[in-house]
């Protein structure tokens, strides 16, 4: 084992959102369920912002997309308007829920969901989603956004990649933490793009690289939300944010500013 994939391991124990399902003793749906403001602060922070226009122009139309980790649609709505099949994988039945409800509201009827973690996916899951013959449980393009929260990252990636005919998208934290964060939880173990992009090197594949910047503001009250199982009350976040002159009085009470950066790791056959 690498010590790529042993960050990784380190990152998905103790930093990403699996640390809280273990610290707070919930499942992976109880979290995004209680997590109701997730599609507004995507919204809000711009989400997925011009990552997708690249993406979009990188697929051919009629093709076929497996989305995994799909969440509530952030790229399988909009794709799905030029795949001719999109097949969303993610463990949580509450996001398959708000998917599904996305695509009827928008006239799609091409998104087929799998309710499952990706590592227990099998070809026959797909087969049976797409209920057709020859090479049903092969796909075009696979793509994952902010979703490869598996110790096991080889094989999460090994297998995304085995099952594309003609190409791979990654999405994934193209920058630093935000302060806000480390002043939450306090330092905790590190993973961007680039560890995942030494990993694809040792499996052998060489993906192309874009960064993408978004500058955004949030509503306070949505960023405790977000920061609901941290220590910090309220009032000690809304001082470091004052401290860093992030705050922003507004008509309709505080906001604050934030920076994010998205990387598009990308293969294409
Ligand atoms: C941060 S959300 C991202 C959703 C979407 N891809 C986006 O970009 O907005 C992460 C999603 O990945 C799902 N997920 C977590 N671990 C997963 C796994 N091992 N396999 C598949 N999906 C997973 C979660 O249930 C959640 O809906």
């Amino acid at each position: 084992m690498s010590c790529w994939t042993d960050q990784w391991k380190d990152f998905v124990r103790k930093t990403s959102y699996k640390q809280t399902l273990a610290a707070e003793k919930i499942s992976n749906d109880q979290f995004w369920s209680s997590y109701g403001i997730y599609d507004r602060a995507l919204l809000l922070a711009g989400y997925p912002g011009e990552i997708l226009g690249k993406i979009s122009s990188l697929i051919s139309p009629n093709s076929t997309l497996l989305d995994i980790g799909a969440g509530t649609g952030a790229f399988a709505i909009p794709l799905s308007k030029k795949t001719s099949r999109t097949i969303a994988v993610d463990p949580s039945d509450h996001q398959l829920q708000i998917l599904m409800e996305k695509a009827r509201q928008e006239g799609l009827d091409n998104i087929l969901a799998i309710k499952k973690e990706w590592k227990d996916v099998l070809p026959s899951d797909i087969s049976a989603v797409c209920s057709s013959g020859e090479d049903a449980a092969i796909v075009d393009y696979s793509l994952a956004a902010y979703s490869l929260f598996d110790e096991n990252i080889e094989c999460f990636l090994s297998r995304m990649i085995d099952i594309a005919r003609k190409g791979v998208f990654i999405v994934f934290r193209g920058g630093g933490v935000d302060s806000l964060n480390e002043f939450a939880y306090g330092r905790r173990p590190y993973a961007d793009y680039i560890c995942l992009d030494h990993i694809l090197s040792d499996l052998g594949y060489r993906f192309d690289r874009m960064l993408f910047t978004r500058n955004y503001s949030l509503p306070v009250d949505l960023v405790f939300k977000q920061y609901r199982f941290c220590k910090k009350s309220p009032e000690q976040l809304l001082g470091h944010l004052d401290e860093e002159d992030r705050l922003i009085e507004r008509s309709d009470g505080k906001w604050a500013s934030f920076q994010a950066t998205d990387a598009l790791l990308y293969l294409n056959r």
